[in-house]
């Protein structure tokens, strides 16, 4: 059919809608185009439309067609989107694929990765994103897919995960579906209810269009009647009009009046019954061609397509040149039907025996080539069980190359498949492993069933202890750390007698659960608790990574049993040694994190920030939102102590923002926790009682509901609230009471928090000195036996408050020379301030002025306004001159602000601020802007100069580029 725009009739206003979205792309606006309606209504032939309007702006266009029998193709979307792209000589392809984009190799490569991260679902979308924006930076795009509600699961989570990210891209994403199909709305929901979406729906041809049509198409006069005729034939649908006009050829129909009742009767064409009269026309060895195109799908190979319907390669020619001459294939490079109603109506004629053939023909192809697992497991899950010799491993091989592709879904199909095809000789326990932990990483409830199989069904205890290991971490993610716990404590004896290593791993992560549990061990049998007692006198040489894990528990554990800071230490330090933990085990280990919580108790602050930057960066480098998070949070806390309030806070924000994909509650609880008390710090109240509210109470308590108690206290105190402070404390003593001495646990939960200091100031406010003094007596022999200046210092503080007179300024002196020691900078300061005002008081001006100018200048740079306001009051009662610093320059930025000011003023491009940050390009250049405001700039150039030594020194190691190996050495 030929006229109207772009060939099309009756689709002016679609077109008109159609090229507004296009040229969103060259103007540098992402944007999303969806053209939806009944099969026929000429979806496709709009998104034709799309693409020519796009090359005529020189807009790269990456164009996919899905199709419903190819779903189980992970990322075969996704593949026929850039596969042509990468392939093009105009494109500097290594460059595309550089930095955070390397992880799309994992799908686009030609040998795809075999090993899969914990996050590597994530790593594969971020680097597909990034292939995308880099494309994107080159030239303006147009990624059109067509028949989106039949794409593979793994190609939706790219485009949803692209669609939300498209603002501020020279990209713009154009979407085609038929309404009408049976769960259409699940896949295409999410795509089309962004705000960015414009939505097309063509309409039927009116008869005016249909009358003009008839008449260039017939070379005649249409009668009215005829043409309403043939308008109620096919409801004005272009394809139904397509198929009526040419029967109405075939059949020499003449558009007169006295021809209605003909055209009745050809009438209602449906497509399949065409295309099956069309092919019956044909020979055997067509159809048979025919059928196997149905079989291998969109642009098929012509060795494959030879292969699977039996004939030559010579004479595959000659038949398909007689399906295109019928127009049921296009002939290309590749092979495809001319439209999926097409494809269906062929499909839809084989028996349910004729395809299981055709599959196992397919396989046989693509054996016969050399294909690749994962080309070949779809074939052979479409065919019969028992089919194919040496299913099991082809399957297993596909289901890694699925995972490693962040195709976690496929990987469970094959699997489940790889199950129904084991012999009873096979073992099927690692079988069952492999599919409980796909099922992990998709997230699929029946995870757990499956690794309880696994434990079940294994022969050896190598396999049951590794599902062991797998089935608790399902089960401590869930929050059912009891039974986590268990399953661990139940299997951790057979496996010590075979594989002391195995057991090992296995006693790391039994231990590291116990510690996160905390409270809630007292509802586990003692047995559990004997565990901590013989792993902690065992004295092994902990040499391997397994036992590296079980010392990183060690350490916490000598930590909460009493021992010194040193030992801690020690014990921390052999762990972590040479960051090999963090490079085996990737920065996501549960256990790790022990360790490095031990070095920040133990006030070894700057040593485990490095440390947790090099985590940091390496989570960034693999994509790894869970590990974001968790070394964010923690770092967090790191920041606070060390007086860094900013940083704070903006770690425990990007732990909060990172995780919007696939949140981890349990580290995401952490950085709400840790957010609120950076706030409380700064003295924004309303901001950090905002956070608290939104933060959920664990539930059963763990060690995250001392951390939420800490926060929650101090931001009570910190409002004056001295009777709900108390009331945190007195939920703190009921939590930690019975737990005391449960495996030799002394101070279960001091160091990271401080609830009897926090208690005893409450009961100060209250007025209840004897009881705050009981406190101080009961905390201060474990702050000596810990041993370090900033516990021994904080609690002398809190004891000094307790004193009046010349015994009061005796004890605060100590706190002082204490913290002066520590790394901890704002409890040095807040020492400083309460020392200087008892001389104050006592009427020693200038003795007051020096501790108390120390505390302003810590306070400040730190932005600790409480805290810089009582100083600066302090200071002049002693008649002493403060100057106020303004609220403009440096002092004006927001965490953020600071943070990305201070990684542009560094050299990184706005893109790499955003790699680093996992944010948009455009949230960088919004913060930017903001921040040249506030500093009065003109751009990048003058920042350096604007920040100063204030620059955010946290972030400095993660300047160099964050795509290299993670160095050794801190
Ligand atoms: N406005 C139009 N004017 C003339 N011909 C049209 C028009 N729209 C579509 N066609 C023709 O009608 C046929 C069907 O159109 P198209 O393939 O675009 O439909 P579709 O909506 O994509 O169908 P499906 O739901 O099956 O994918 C094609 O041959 C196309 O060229
Ligand atoms: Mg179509």
């Amino acid at each position: 059919m030929t006229g109207g725009s772009y060939g099309l009739l009756d689709r002016d206003a679609e077109v008109s809608a159609v090229a507004a979205a296009v040229a969103l792309a060259p103007a540098g606006h992402g944007g999303v185009l969806v053209v939806r309606g009944p099969a026929g209504i000429g979806k496709t032939a709009l998104l034709r439309v799309s693409e020519r309007l796009a090359e005529e702006q020189s807009v790269v266009v990456l164009r996919a067609r899905a199709a419903p029998f190819e779903r189980e193709f992970p990322y075969g979307v996704v593949r026929q989107l850039f596969d042509p792209a990468l392939a093009r000589s105009d494109l500097p392809v290594e460059e595309l694929l550089a930095g955070a984009a390397s992880g799309a190799r994992a799908v686009l490569g030609d040998e795809p990765r075999s090993c899969a991260a914990p996050d590597s679902q994530f790593i594969v979308l971020h680097g597909l994103y990034w292939l995308t924006a880099n494309l994107a930076s080159h030239a303006p795009l147009l990624i059109c897919v067509d028949d989106v509600i039949w794409c593979d699961e793994a190609s939706v989570r790219y485009l949803e995960f692209l669609v939300r990210r498209l603002e501020g891209m020279a990209a713009v994403v154009a979407l085609a579906y038929r309404t009408g199909e049976p769960g259409a709305s699940d896949v295409v929901d999410a795509l089309v209810s962004d705000p960015l979406a414009r939505v097309v729906q063509p309409r039927p041809l009116s008869e005016a269009a249909l009358g003009g049509l008839l008449g260039s198409e017939l070379g005649e006069e249409v009668d009215p009647g005829f043409c309403a005729a043939c308008r109620e034939a096919t409801g004005g649908n272009p394809l139904l009009v397509t198929e009526l006009l040419r029967a109405l050829e075939t059949e020499r129909v003449r558009p007169h009046a006295s021809e209605i009742a003909r055209v009745r009767r050809i009438g209602a064409v449906a497509v399949g019954p065409a295309v099956r009269q069309r092919l019956s026309l044909l020979g055997e060895e067509t159809r048979g061609v025919a059928r196997a195109l149905a079989i291998l799908g969109e642009s098929a190979r012509r060795d494959d397509l030879a292969g699977t319907s039996g004939i030559g390669v010579v004479e595959l020619e000659d038949e398909i040149a007689a399906l295109a001459g019928v127009g049921i294939v296009q002939a290309g490079e590749r092979l495809s039907f001319v439209h999926p109603l097409v494809a269906d109506a062929v499909r839809a004629a084989l028996t349910a025996a004729e395809s299981a053939r055709l599959h196992q023909q397919a396989v046989k192809a693509l054996v016969g080539r050399g294909a690749s697992a994962w080309e070949l497991a779809p074939h052979v899950v479409a065919g019969p069980v028992g089919a194919h010799r040496g299913a099991v491993g082809l399957m297993e091989e596909a289901a890694r190359w699925a995972l490693a592709a962040g195709a976690p879904e496929a990987a469970v199909t094959y699997l489940s498949r790889a199950i129904a095809e084991l012999d009873p000789e096979h073992d099927p326990a690692p079988v069952w492993l492999a599919l409980g932990s796909a099922k992990v990483q998709a997230g699929d409830p029946g995870a757990r069933a499956d690794l309880g199989r696994a434990i079940e069904l294994a022969r050896d205890v190598g396999t049951r202890a590794r599902a062991r290991i797998a089935l608790s971490v399902v089960l401590f993610a869930a929050g059912e750390d009891a039974r986590s716990i268990e399953i661990l404590d139940a299997g951790l004896d057979e496996v010590a007698e075979v594989d002391p290593e195995l057991a090992e791993r296995m006693e790391g992560h039994l231990l590291s659960n116990i510690e996160v549990a905390g409270p809630s061990l007292v509802r586990l049998p003692r047995t559990i608790g004997e565990r901590v007692t013989r792993a902690r006198s065992a004295h092994k040489p902990r040499d391997t990574i397994a036992g590296r894990l079980v010392l990183c528990a060690l350490a916490y554990e000598e930590f909460i049993g009493g021992g010194s800071a040193a030992e801690v230490v020690r014990l921390a330090d052999k762990a972590l040694a040479d960051n090999e933990l963090l490079q085996h085990e990737g920065p996501a280990c549960t256990p790790m994190y022990r360790a490095l919580v031990a070095l920040i108790i133990c006030d070894e602050l700057e040593r485990a920030a490095g440390k947790l930057t090099l985590a940091l960066a390496e989570a960034r480098r693999l994509g790894s939102p869970t590990a974001v998070v968790w070394a964010s949070a923690w770092r967090s806390v790191a920041n606070n102590r060390l007086g860094r309030l900013l940083d704070a806070e903006a770690d425990a924000q990007a732990a909060l923002g990172s995780g919007d994909q696939y949140p981890s509650g349990y580290g995401l609880t952490l950085a709400g926790i840790w957010l609120s008390l950076a706030l409380t710090e700064q003295g924004r109240l309303e901001d950090a009682r905002a956070v608290l509210d939104r933060v959920p109470e664990p539930d059963p308590p763990s060690l995250l509901t001392y951390a939420l108690i800490e926060s929650r206290a101090r931001f009570h105190l910190a409002c004056g609230d001295y009777s709900a402070a108390l009331r945190d404390f007195q939920l703190y003593d009921r939590l930690e009471k019975p737990t005391v001495d449960l495996v030799g646990w002394r101070r279960p939960a001091t160091g990271i928090i401080n609830y009897r200091l926090h208690g005893a100031r409450a009961l100060i406010g209250l007025g209840d000195l004897d009881a705050a003094r009981a406190l101080v007596v009961e905390e201060l022999p474990l702050a000596r036996a810990l041993g370090t200046p900033r516990e021994i210092g904080i609690t002398l503080h809190v004891a000094g408050l307790l004193e009046t007179g010349e015994s009061r300024i005796q004890t605060l002196k100590q706190a002082t020379e204490e913290l002066a020691r520590s790394q901890s900078r704002l409890e040095y300061a807040k020492a400083l301030c309460d020392y200087g005002a008892a001389l104050r008081r006592a009427n020693r001006r200038s003795d007051a002025r020096p501790p108390l100018q120390a505390a302003l200048a810590i306070a400040r740079d730190a932005r600790a306004a409480p805290l810089r306001d009582s100083a600066a009051e302090e200071l002049k009662a002693t008649g002493a001159r403060v100057s106020r610093p303004g609220l403009t320059g440096v002092d004006a930025l927001t965490a953020s602000e600071h943070r990305i000011a201070s990684m542009a003023a560094r050299g990184m491009s706005n893109r790499d601020v955003a790699q680093a940050l996992f944010v948009t390009v455009k949230t960088v250049e919004m913060h930017l802007g903001r921040a040249y405001k506030k500093l009065d700039l003109s751009g990048r150039t003058q920042l350096p100069a604007a920040l100063g030594d204030r620059a955010n020194p946290a972030e400095s190691e993660l300047a160099t580029p964050i795509a290299g190996p993670t160095p050794t050495h801190v």
